[in-house]
């Protein structure tokens, strides 16, 4: 691979802007932070520097270049990426060949792709009148039709399964896969509305009634290798663009609420298909943006499920946003009720989801009972301590003195009790470096090639002063940078890293290194003093070695002149 062609690519792409556009990022002193996409995590211990061209995560320890870091997130390759950046920058790629890997998955989403082509086939030819018919009742016209590609599966009972099987895809495939069940398909005569991956790939379906039986209203693609329902967020490859750009996500329940948004030119929205919330859907919702707004239905359940996914996120330092919809609307129905305007007016007024919760409290309180009232404004007391925020908090205990003609003293006393109280959470923060525990000669290895890494000359010093270090991976990488020292004529870490891509050893050490906080630039004075240190370890090992050495010496001759060395080494030692 030609490495001149890569580092010129690199050259033109800000890493900020490639990871930016994907994750949201914050800025704090020179560098941005975002939430690692890397492991499971909700603070941001990722760090992008634009200076440097890399990322590190504090915690998981990725590091790389935006080359790595494509390939990590985007799951494409080294030649995809080259191909994909060198498009963006206007470099022409086109010597590069990518060559198709094949994946075990692949057959999957291909029966998916095909599955997908059959259903909207079926919808569109004379079968699917009545399915139409219910489609447009419900105002989703044909160009929404298209766009979220739904289709109709036939009311026979093994079509697909047939022309599948056709297709070299045998039953027990079939099968697994989720698309039949023993010699026969597993949707029959339902709305199919394909369910996407967050790449965009479908990898299952959500099938509707739409006559009168009394059927499960939606049947959705089992479990698969493909298929994964907490992993999944619907409409998520089309929100990653348009929650940028609004910088904010929309998260509904369903995914009718998302098609019928859409319909309104408002894309930055997410459902979550069934309510509960899991870990994996936080992560993928948080990398949106971090502005999130709740738009759950407006019935008993979906208001339940607002406090639910709301305090969820809450716990974990996340304050979202909240619409409330009039019961029993959903997003749907309230836009199709009352137009694109007021809704979007909804959208701009949401409330913060601790305002939501004071409001929530109100309800079902009989304020004739001094006992309920009592009760509530202890409630509210205690919902309000939660907040971080000391003028949020002082207006809510204004208006609860007003409104229920109590002394602001009494309330400030009883909030001040429940702030002492609480254990004291702490609002996003970001990780400080976590150092293992490494001993001073490691270290002194290791900054000693971070140096070498920032500093050209001192790669001339460690050629010169024959430094040797003591693992292999150490002289590996220590050579490795010589030598790219010399093709290049100079160094700099982003770049290096794509040249060290396929050395596997050389990497880890690399990524080790570049997790601690090291320092960048030195003086000779100080360069030499790390040195030292390393000389000394190198002594102390030698000298171990030839103790054991001499105690295995049965020749008293040979024996003495081990020890004349030893000695030798000490005295050295001591200078
Ligand atoms: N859902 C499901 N199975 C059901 C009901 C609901 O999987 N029996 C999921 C679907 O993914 C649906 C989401 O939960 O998109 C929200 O449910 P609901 O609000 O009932 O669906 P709507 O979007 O309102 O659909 P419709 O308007 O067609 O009734
Ligand atoms: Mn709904």
């Amino acid at each position: 691979m030609n490495n001149e062609l890569a580092n010129q690519i690199r050259s033109k792409v800000d890493i900020v802007d490639i990871i930016g556009e994907r994750i949201p990022l914050v800025t704090k002193g020179k560098n941005f932070f975002c939430v690692c996409p890397f492991h499971d995590d909700t603070n941001p211990s990722m760090s992008v520097s634009r200076e440097k061209q890399i990322y590190t995560c504090f915690s998981c320890h990725a590091t790389g270049n935006v080359f790595t870091f494509l390939m990590n997130y985007e799951h494409m390759d080294f030649k995809e990426v080259l191909k994909y950046l060198g498009n963006r920058v206007g470099i022409d790629t086109g010597n590069i060949k990518v060559t198709k890997k094949t994946n075990k998955n692949d057959k999957l989403y291909e029966a998916y792709n095909f599955s997908v082509k059959y259903f909207q086939n079926n919808l569109q030819s004379s079968i699917g009148h009545k399915a139409k018919e219910y489609l447009f009742k419900r105002k989703i016209d044909d160009t929404l039709i298209k766009e979220f590609e739904i289709g109709l599966s036939q009311d026979k009972r093994d079509d697909l399964t047939k022309l599948l099987q056709s297709k070299q895809y045998d039953l027990v495939t079939l099968n697994r896969i989720g698309l039949s069940s023993d010699d026969h398909d597993i949707y029959n005569d339902r709305i199919m509305f394909p369910l996407y991956d967050i790449n965009g790939r479908t990898v299952g379906f959500s099938g509707r009634i739409y006559k009168d039986n009394n059927q499960n209203k939606y049947l959705n693609t089992k479990e698969t290798d493909i298929f994964k329902k907490g992993q999944c967020l619907y409409h998520y490859h089309i929100a990653k663009e348009e929650c940028r750009k609004k910088n904010s996500v929309i998260v509904m329940e369903g995914f009718m609420d998302v098609i019928r948004a859409s319909s309104i030119g408002i894309k930055n929205t997410v459902a979550l298909m069934g309510t509960a919330l899991t870990k994996e859907q936080i992560i993928l919702i948080k990398r949106l943006s971090n502005n999130i707004i709740l738009c759950l239905d407006g019935d008993d359940p979906g208001q339940h499920a607002t406090l639910s996914i709301g305090n969820t996120l809450h716990e974990q330092g996340i304050e979202v946003k909240v619409i409330k919809l009039p019961n029993p609307d959903d997003p749907d129905t309230y836009i199709l009720n009352n137009g694109k305007e007021r809704f979007e007016g909804l959208i701009s007024s949401a409330i913060n989801f601790s305002d939501y919760k004071i409001e929530r409290l109100k309800e079902n309180v009989d304020f004739r009972s001094d006992e309920e009232k009592a009760n509530y404004i202890n409630e509210v007391l205690k919902e309000t301590s939660k907040l971080d925020d000391e003028i949020r908090r002082e207006v809510v205990l204004k208006r609860l003195a007003k409104e229920f003609d109590i002394g602001y003293n009494t309330l400030e006393m009883r909030i001040n009790s429940f702030i002492k109280d609480k254990p004291k959470k702490e609002a996003i923060v970001i990780p400080k470096k976590i150092s293992t525990k490494k001993n001073k000669y490691t270290k002194a290895y290791e900054q000693i090639i971070y140096f070498m890494l920032n500093n050209d000359w001192v790669i001339t010093q460690v050629e010169k002063e024959r430094l040797i270090f003591p693992t292999e991976e150490m002289r590996a990488i220590c050579s490795e940078i010589s030598y790219y020292y010399k093709l290049h004529g100079n160094i700099n870490v982003a770049d290096f890293y794509t040249y060290i891509q396929d050395k596997e050893n050389i990497l880890i050490l690399l990524n080790n290194i570049l997790g601690e906080s090291y320092s960048e630039k030195t003086t000779k004075d100080e360069l030499f003093l790390y040195f030292k240190v390393v000389r000394e370890y190198c002594e102390k090992q030698e000298i171990k070695r030839l103790t054991n050495k001499m105690k295995k010496e049965v020749d008293p001759i040979e024996q003495a002149k081990i020890v004349e060395k030893i000695r030798k080494l000490r005295l050295g030692d001591s200078e």
